[in-house]
């Protein structure tokens, strides 16, 4: 198969870990006999640097001609001027809203491996096995927000909006994807407090019962699932929720597994290229150093090959180089535990290793 990826490596650790997953890609395609061709455009706080615009018009036509995206991640102190004229997220918000890519999907899995790389218990984690369903181009990130006022009376809003379609094609997937997993949909709200999650709430319970009565659903408020997750991470099997709450759901559900560092995404529209990344940001304090964690990025990139190429048996390879290299006990310092650890390259070499095997 021939397939053009795009790479946006962005800030920080961004271009370190996507090079690392980029070999990895490449040793796929070496070992299975596909093309990939892989360019390279700028997104964030270096696009703001070089041009002014934290996502120019020639990366959105080069993602839009691509077969999938790899993106690192954007943003950092340089870029964090509250009064600046933009700011690297707004490249990476903008990318999802022109791409249409309304799904974003964060699996939280377990490596057996790193269950005691985790904060919480054996006990409590071990088994856990979570598919968040985040929407991604709606609710309070895209809604009308401005400044009114001024001295003590400035005032500032933002205001938060989601539409019955937008909740529709949402939770349609998620339903769907719960029915090949273990047939358990979670969705995630604040209908006792915001219009929105309540509306969010009436077209879940709709689509569910006129499409899948068989799902078995459920409904959980945000701030008792933030405490769930830590409590009983196992009773949840896909979970579907707005924007702002899944942003923050996710990184806590991240620690489940031990490490920020180990959780890819894929952000995926109605057609057209996904977007693959890893769900931790920028990490300006470790750029550069060689020592920021590479598998989420890696995973990111196995999943890029399951959605985007539909290379299912391309992606469980890497899946299972990144088990294979985490059995043999080679960590990076965040899931080292105070343990010998090894740097970013030395981490992707070893995934490269197992799949040149
Ligand atoms: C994420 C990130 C982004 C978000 C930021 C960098 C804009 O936190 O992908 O979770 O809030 O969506
Ligand atoms: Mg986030």
């Amino acid at each position: 198969m021939k397939a053009k990826i795009v790479l946006l490596p962005g800030d920080g650790i961004g271009p370190e870990i996507v090079t690392q997953a980029t070999r990895v890609l490449e040793t796929v395609a070496k070992k299975h006999g596909h093309e990939f061709a892989f360019e390279s455009y700028q997104i964030g706080g270096i696009a703001i640097d070089t041009c002014g615009d934290p996502l120019p018009q020639e990366t959105i036509d080069a993602c839009r001609a691509s077969d999938a995206i790899l993106l690192g991640a954007v943003g950092g102190p340089k870029w964090d001027d509250p009064s600046a004229k933009t700011r690297p997220e707004a490249g990476l918000l903008k990318i999802r809203k022109e791409l249409g890519l309304f799904a974003n999907l964060r699996p939280i899995r377990l490596f057996d491996q790193l269950v005691d790389a985790s904060p919480l218990r054996r006990e409590i984690i071990e088994g856990t096995d979570i598919l968040f369903f985040r929407e991604l181009t709606g609710g309070i990130y895209f809604g009308e927000s401005g400044r009114t006022g001024s001295g003590t009376t400035e005032a500032a809003f933002q205001s938060m909006v989601y539409s019955v379609g937008e909740v529709e094609r949402i939770v349609r997937l998620a339903a769907k994807a719960a029915q090949g997993r273990d047939n358990r949909l979670t969705s995630v709200d604040k209908a006792n407090v915001l219009e929105p999650s309540r509306l969010w709430r009436q077209v879940a319970a709709r689509v569910m019962a006129d499409e899948f009565p068989d799902v078995q659903y459920d409904v959980v408020l945000v701030d008792a699932m933030a405490m769930h997750l830590i409590n009983r991470p196992r009773d949840f099997d896909v979970v579907v929720t707005g924007n702002m709450f899944g942003d923050i759901l996710t990184d806590e559900a991240s620690m489940l597994p031990g490490s920020l560092g180990m959780l890819p995404s894929a952000s995926l529209g109605e057609s057209g290229p996904g977007l693959y990344e890893p769900i931790h940001g920028s990490a300006p304090d470790i750029a550069g150093k060689d020592i920021a964690n590479p598998l989420a990025t890696i995973l990111a990139a196995a999943m890029l090959l399951r959605h985007s190429l539909d290379l299912d048996a391309e992606a469980e390879s890497v899946e299972s180089a990144v088990a294979s290299v985490l059995e043999d006990g080679l960590r990076t310092s965040d899931i080292a535990r105070g343990a010998a650890s090894i740097g970013t390259e030395a981490m992707g070499s070893a995934v490269v290793a197992r799949l040149s095997n």
